[in-house]
């Protein structure tokens, strides 16, 4: 994979590249132009034709030419180096076979999930009770539980897992499936199933219901090598044509909301299931559409989800409404149940999100009270300082004094001063502790162990490391996991996470003695603080080979 990445690299020129998005003027060595991502007034991206990277000062990210199409299209790392191959005319297929070990393995996930599939289509019609369950309490229609390939998992605890082994599966490939539980038995029993389905119709995991009062009510399909929640949307396979005719994306909580919806006629649904919408799930939307409607469910946790997308949406340059009017139901597949032709209504009735919370606020907080007020500036300011549109902010905080009955100035002042309360803490906290950047080991090592916990399917080593969000660091670790790790012969994988967590251990107080020493320096010896670290340092040392 890297001899191709190389071969790219030399035959396009990283100006030619970006300058495909970016208008670019010499500057000296460099060359320079406007943020594709900002807001900035003077040029502040820069291009180093030698080295071959770019830099944004405005939005503070870098690279080169693959993960500025990544950044730029907002397309995984495997996307990009195809459509730069193109571009350079490389033949990628000369250089795969890299990976061929995770690719067989996803692909044995896959087949395994496909046969999983279709087994529990084949319990759904054979159990009564849960037909029951699936045609009459949720009024399923056969042609949507066909089209969502709905099914039933049996409560015998090994169903699966025995007619899968028995069709030449490994308890090991089921486990990479994300089919089993702790014990290496099925993860779903006497569940209600709905696949997975990802964009290229293939299964990639489960979300399975109870049909009777258990908890927990959703069992999901863990994080594997084909499932990734914060990237994976429910429902996209089948909204997708519709979206794009239609023009709009509605986004519902619950995935059972979106199989209603599609079968109430409105199929621009999608969910993010069983999780808070992330960065990853809006930019995919956005590139289908830039009219987002959502319609979460009419409670606390809907209002919060709303927030959460306003903050990430404000951020991105992305502009949604909510849909307003449920007559009262609390989500969209109550309504389908009273009337479809409501929700068909109801979807083309929608106000911006803003406006929306606005009011939502006023409904919760009584702002005939001084304190009302106070409150209500407070949410609603915290709410403006999202939105990056002067005008549109400018609006808003008119709509706002007046509401609350006081000058513009007053309410200005209040949302500076918030501002500063808000961002001072962090300031402060950002240059303290970071005397001194990361060095490249801790980095590399940061990176190797996170490569290791996301894809080496490390399960007993403790990693304490949060796997990250986003896509262009995914793509980087799941490359450096193939670059590094995972062709190691008789490859072990909680070894290797456990001699790399000892190298990384030991790295970060390596770092700290750096930090440490950094601050001897610039202290007078006379300090009250002076032996207390020169201490720190000596213990520190003490415990590491330095
Ligand atoms: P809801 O409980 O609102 O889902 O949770 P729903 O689709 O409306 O459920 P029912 O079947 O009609 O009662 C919203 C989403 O949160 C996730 C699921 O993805 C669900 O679709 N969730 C909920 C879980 O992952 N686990 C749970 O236990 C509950
Ligand atoms: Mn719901």
């Amino acid at each position: 994979m890297n001899d191709a990445k190389e071969e790219i690299k030399s035959r396009l020129a990283i100006e030619d590249v970006v300058g495909q998005y970016v208008e670019l003027k010499r500057a000296g060595r460099n060359l320079k132009g406007h943020s594709p991502w900002g807001v900035d007034k003077t040029p502040s991206f820069m291009v180093s034709p030698e080295k071959g990277i770019w830099h944004d000062f405005s939005a503070n990210k870098g690279g080169d030419i693959f993960s500025f199409v990544m950044e730029v299209e907002g397309i995984s790392f495997k996307e990009a180096m195809e459509k730069l191959a193109a571009q350079a005319g490389v033949d990628l297929t000369k250089y795969r076979g890299g990976d061929p070990a995770v690719t067989r393995k996803k692909n044995r996930a896959r087949e395994a999930l496909a046969l999983a599939t279709k087994y529990y289509q084949a319990c759904l019609v054979k159990n009564k009770a849960v037909g029951e369950y699936v045609f009459y309490k949720r009024n399923l229609h056969r042609a949507t539980v066909q089209e969502f390939k709905i099914g039933y998992a049996p409560s015998s605890g090994k169903a699966l897992l025995n007619v899968l082994v028995r069709r030449g599966f490994t308890i090991d490939e089921l486990d990479t499936a994300g089919l089993l539980n702790r014990f290496k038995t099925d993860l779903f029993r006497d569940r209600m199933t709905v696949p997975f389905i990802d964009t290229t119709g293939s299964v990639i995991g489960f979300t399975a219901r109870v049909t009777g009062k258990s908890e927990p009510k959703y069992l999901n399909t863990p994080e594997t090598l084909l499932f990734n929640k914060s990237k994976f949307i429910f429902g996209l396979y089948q909204a997708k044509e519709f979206i794009r005719r239609s023009g709009y994306v509605v986004i519902v909580e619950g995935n059972m909301d979106v199989i209603s919806s599609h079968q109430a006629g409105v199929k621009e649904a999608v969910a993010t299931s069983g999780t808070a919408m992330t960065e990853q799930h809006l930019k995919a939307l956005s590139r289908l559409t830039s009219d987002i409607r959502l319609a979460y469910d009419r409670d606390a946790a809907g209002v919060k989800a709303t927030e959460r997308a306003i903050m990430m949406a404000g951020d991105l340059g992305i502009d949604l409404t909510v849909i307003s009017d449920y007559h009262g139901a609390k989500d969209p597949d109550e309504l389908i149940q009273k009337d479809p032709k409501l929700w068909q209504e109801a979807v083309n009735h929608r106000i911006p999100a803003v406006d929306w919370l606005l009011s939502k606020y006023e409904e919760d907080l009584d702002l005939a009270t001084a304190p009302g007020k106070r409150k209500y500036s407070d949410v609603a300011l915290k709410l403006l300082s999202y939105i990056k549109d002067e005008i549109e902010r400018a609006s808003y905080e008119k709509k706002i004094a007046e509401k609350l009955g006081v000058e513009l100035e007053i309410l200005r002042e209040k949302g500076k001063r918030l501002d500063e309360k808000l961002s001072f803490p962090t300031k402060k906290f950002l240059k303290k502790p970071q005397t001194e950047a990361k060095s490249d080991e801790l980095k590399k090592l940061e990176n190797s162990l996170l490569a290791v916990k996301i894809y080496g399917g490390v399960s007993k080593t403790q990693i304490p490391l949060e796997i990250p969000d986003d896509e262009v660091k995914l793509s980087e670790l799941e490359l450096i996991f193939n670059q590094e790790h995972e062709d190691l012969k008789g490859y072990d994988s909680e070894q290797e996470a456990g001699e790399l967590l000892a190298r990384y251990q030991e790295e970060l107080k390596k770092q700290e003695i750096r930090a440490l020493k950094q601050q001897l320096e610039g202290m007078p010896e006379d300090d009250p603080d002076y032996l207390s670290v020169l201490e720190k340092i000596t213990n520190l040392q003490r415990q590491t080979s330095l």
